[in-house]
């Protein structure tokens, strides 16, 4: 299996790097300056794309068109990059997940529980982010709050986004009674979480025939 790093100049790409790397996996490293139409696929290639909206195109043509698995964390992407994202996945398998970590995944599969006191509580998600955090709210506030507004059945507010200092992401969501409040929060202690989520998916992904999948399928087995 080679795996083929996207924005490896990054701070996730340094973090996947370190960890392939450690583990004597085959690493391609692309950086701004990559020729594209220089690189080669063999059949165990795999794409990790973390690098930014503006590339993310780029490297999703290039794997359908090589028939490369692709696996990306790219956040702040547009609903036509989706749709673009759902067309590839009828010739390659194809994962994105905002947050590649279980804790949030998990998170997430709680938050569905909501719906037990949509009735009596106000609901508010707040997140944390370091302060080159490019896109606001974040990918995770984002993908949280439709499984918040889906269980909840109701309007919820935006998402709150503060971005500062070196913080990897924390994502707290309120639940507020008259009597009572809950908060559910999970904070990234560091970087690695989600580049190990990422390697956890591309191994799953490479042996799946074409198709969309989440961070659940490869939970699930
Ligand atoms: N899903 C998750 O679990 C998760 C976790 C953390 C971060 N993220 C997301 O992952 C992405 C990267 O985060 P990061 O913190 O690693 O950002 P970063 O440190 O800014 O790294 C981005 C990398 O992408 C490259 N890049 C950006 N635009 C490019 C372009 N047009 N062409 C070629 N290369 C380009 C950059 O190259 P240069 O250095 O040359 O600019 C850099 O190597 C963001 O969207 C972030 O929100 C997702």
């Amino acid at each position: 299996m080679s795996f083929i790093i996207t924005g490896a100049s990054g701070r996730m790409g340094q973090s996947l790097v370190k960890i392939l790397s450690s583990k004597n996996l085959p690493v391609i490293e692309l950086s701004r300056k990559s020729d594209l139409e220089e690189l080669s696929a063999s059949s165990k290639s795999v794409i990790i794309d973390f690098s930014s909206p503006e590339y993310f195109d780029k490297i999703l043509d290039w794997s359908i068109a090589n028939k490369v698995p692709f696996v990306s964390g790219t956040t702040g992407l547009t609903d036509k990059q989706f749709e673009k994202l759902k067309t590839a996945s009828s010739d390659i398998p194809v994962l994105w997940a905002p947050n590649m970590s279980l804790g949030v995944a998990f998170v997430n599969k709680l938050l569905k529980s909501y719906s037990e006191i949509a009735k009596d509580f106000d609901f508010q998600i707040e997140e944390f982010h370091h302060r080159h955090k490019v896109d606001s709210p974040s990918g995770t506030g984002i993908f949280l709050q439709e499984t918040l507004k889906k269980a909840v059945n109701k309007e919820v507010p935006e998402v709150l986004s503060v971005r500062g200092g070196g913080i990897y992401g924390v994502h707290k969501i309120w639940a507020m009674s008259e009597e009572e409040t809950i908060s559910l929060e999970h904070q990234a202690l560091n970087r690695d979480v989600f580049a190990s989520g990422a390697i956890k998916c591309a191994l799953w992904l490479s042996s799946q025939s074409a198709g969309q999948y989440n961070i659940e399928h490869v939970i699930a087995g």
